[in-house]
């Protein structure tokens, strides 16, 4: 496996001398937190020997320029077209959007993950969630696999669109416990990234992290087949991780990942009662009224109604014309 896109540098020095402009398809990073005096671990309820040492904070004076410059190597790196997803914590969640809002980065979503082992409080509530900031750079075609999880006309058994329901905006995926394995100190979970890389990506792109401390998103991304690389400043994470990295077999996750359905769309070839055109036109209406683009309620509509997406524009339109003839 090659090994020649990963460092154990500064990453904003590091891609300026290493990275050249264009050549990322995807990053997913989870910078430093930036907390004071590095109390994080006092939260947790584990074992600190096996936790490795070396975590490299910044300190809180620093935070907002060292964001601005981490974020302007991203935007560079990144492919037009490519994607970006940023983990953040609440704390400094400000400056990681204000250095994402100066660059050319186009916001899509904004991702709330929510997690268990949430930070113990007895006088407010629990904080029990992270910040993820999905953009992308303008200028070239997007990734975005929508039927690489689940199938357009697979249902949960209350009748809901499993595909849609993977892609609410609220992420409900657990932080892994890792008893007696040695660990980075906020490990991203497995499940997490296998889900950021299959939407933004596919087999030999190349995906990136600026802090790869566990080497987390390496390890997913190779596993998945893509190419990968990245930086970490500490010099006893990165040594302990690039040879935790060369044990991960290529591919080795695929064979795991849920296949998705995509059996004939139901009620294709069907022919429409006036029932299912009156109820089509309303939801149509709801959506679009709800922001929706023409494109992004039509693609619902297939889902609700067990339609392929052709029949559905077609009645669309055609509702649409004799609607403006009235
Ligand atoms: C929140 S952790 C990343 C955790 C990682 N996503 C994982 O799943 O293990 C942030 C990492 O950034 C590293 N770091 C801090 N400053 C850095 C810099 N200027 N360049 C590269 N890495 C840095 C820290 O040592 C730490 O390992």
């Amino acid at each position: 496996m090659p090994l020649e896109l990963f460092f154990n540098e500064d990453c904003i020095e590091g891609c300026k001398r290493h990275i050249p402009d264009g050549s990322v398809d995807l990053i997913i990073t989870d910078p430093p937190y930036g907390i004071s005096g590095d109390t994080l671990h006092k939260h947790y309820n584990r074992k600190e020997e096996f936790v490795i040492d070396g975590y490299i904070e910044v300190p809180q004076e620093d935070y907002a320029e060292f964001t601005r410059n981490w974020v302007r190597q991203a935007e560079r790196i990144l492919r037009p077209g490519g994607s970006i997803y940023v983990v953040s914590g609440y704390t400094h969640l400000i400056h990681v959007l204000n250095s994402l809002a100066e660059t050319s980065l186009r916001e899509v979503n904004h991702l709330i993950w929510k997690y268990n082992f949430g930070v113990f409080t007895q006088k407010k509530f629990v904080s029990s969630h992270y910040h993820i900031l999905y953009y992308t750079k303008p200028g070239g075609t997007v990734t975005f696999n929508t039927y690489s999880r689940y199938g357009n006309a697979e249902k949960t058994e209350d009748n809901r669109s499993l595909n849609y329901q993977d892609r609410e905006d609220v992420w409900f995926i657990n932080k892994e416990y890792k008893p007696g394995q040695a660990k980075n100190k906020n490990e991203l979970p497995k499940e997490l990234l296998i889900k950021m890389i299959q939407y933004s990506s596919n087999e030999e792109d190349l995906v990136f992290d600026l802090f790869l401390g566990s080497f987390s998103t390496a390890k997913v991304a190779i596993a998945l087949n893509r190419q990968s690389g990245g930086f970490e400043l500490s010099k006893s994470a990165f040594r302990h991780q690039l040879n935790e990295i060369k044990k991960v077999n290529p591919g080795s996750l695929l064979k795991e990942l849920r296949v998705p359905n995509h059996a004939a769309i139901e009620r294709q070839g069907k022919l429409w009662t006036e029932d299912e055109r009156g109820h089509v036109w309303n939801r149509y209406q709801d959506l679009r009224s709800a922001g929706a683009t023409k494109k992004g309620a039509i693609e619902i509509l297939c889902e609700e109604f067990g339609r392929g997406r052709f029949a559905v524009a077609k009645v669309i339109s055609n509702l649409e014309a004799t609607s403006k003839e009235d």
